[in-house]
């Protein structure tokens, strides 16, 4: 497989279920804006959510595998739901076999890694698709890391569809963010901070932070992740090198090009042109 692969520095490939990780996509412009990028939706087989580990697994390492045929030396699972179901695998299991020297990185630990500094009554919690709970992924890293912190989780199955449904400011969208807030207080009262483990959820911040009690400190992921890859590359320039630095940005989906023009504009605010790309 090595063999084949273009040696040549190539773009960041940043990749996704679907449109969602274009929201992680603009805070990593905004840190890193001179670098290239590859965005990869995989609209034909969203929402990863409610899939199973071994499907998510499946489609995450054929997107990978298709990054890295394209010039990707470095790819960022912007997938929270791919992020708890895929990555490790990915990484102890596939990359050894793939090139050793490609890396794939996820959003659940830089996003963890903040976690410390912000709690100070050391109860979290975790709002995220149905998979990402189940995978138990952020109580696990979170505990690695910070043994003291209690971890609460609520699945939020219906805020993806709303937010993908240009409901995000909708009427009806504050009955689902209130109830799924206040079944995650209800599990704990002590949490003080809640972490947004959802690309699509930084589009309903507005109404969490209306109907969040006084004193929560909402966590939207975007800004660390960024940070955390900018501070990687500082620390690993064997992989800063093989990054390509023109500040283009290509977009490909695994749907329909005018699908994607018409759906992305609601996640990244600029006009964008995606060509369709077969991932098997
Ligand atoms: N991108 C997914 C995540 O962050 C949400 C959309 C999906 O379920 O595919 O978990």
């Amino acid at each position: 497989m090595k063999e084949k692969l273009p040696k040549t520095p190539g773009p960041i490939g940043v990749f996704d279920s679907g449109y969602g990780g274009l929201t992680i996509l603009g805070n990593i412009r905004l840190a890193l804006p001179d670098y290239d990028y590859i965005y990869l939706g995989d609209n034909a087989r969203t929402p990863y959510g409610t899939r199973s580990f071994e499907i998510v697994y499946e489609f995450t390492l054929q997107a990978v595998n298709k990054l890295f045929e394209i010039g990707c030396h470095l790819v960022i699972l912007a997938c929270n739901t791919a992020s708890a179901k895929a990555l490790r695998t990915i990484q102890i299991n596939d990359l050894p076999v793939i090139d050793p020297e490609r890396r794939v990185l996820g959003v659940i630990r830089p996003t963890v890694e903040c976690i410390g500094h912000i709690t100070r009554s050391r109860h979290v919690g975790v709002l995220a698709t149905s998979g990402t709970i189940k995978s138990e992924s952020y109580p696990m890293e979170i505990r690695k890391l910070f043994p003291d912190i209690e971890v609460h989780g609520q699945a939020c199955p219906m805020w993806v569809p709303l937010v993908e449904n240009n409901e995000a400011h909708g009427l009806g969208t504050d009955y689902f963010v209130q109830k799924d807030l206040d079944n995650l207080l209800y599990k704990d009262r002590k949490i003080d901070t809640i972490i947004l483990g959802c690309t699509h959820y930084p589009l309903l911040l507005n109404k969490i932070k209306r109907f969040a009690p006084e004193g929560i400190t909402i966590v939207s992921q975007g800004e660390y992740v960024a940070e955390s890859l900018k501070d990687y590359l500082h620390r690993h320039p064997e992989m800063d090198e093989k990054c390509a630095k023109n500040g283009i940005t290509r977009y490909y989906t695994t749907e329909s090009e005018d699908k994607f023009r018409e759906s992305a504009s609601i996640f990244l605010n600029e006009k964008i042109i995606a060509q369709h790309i077969a991932v098997e």
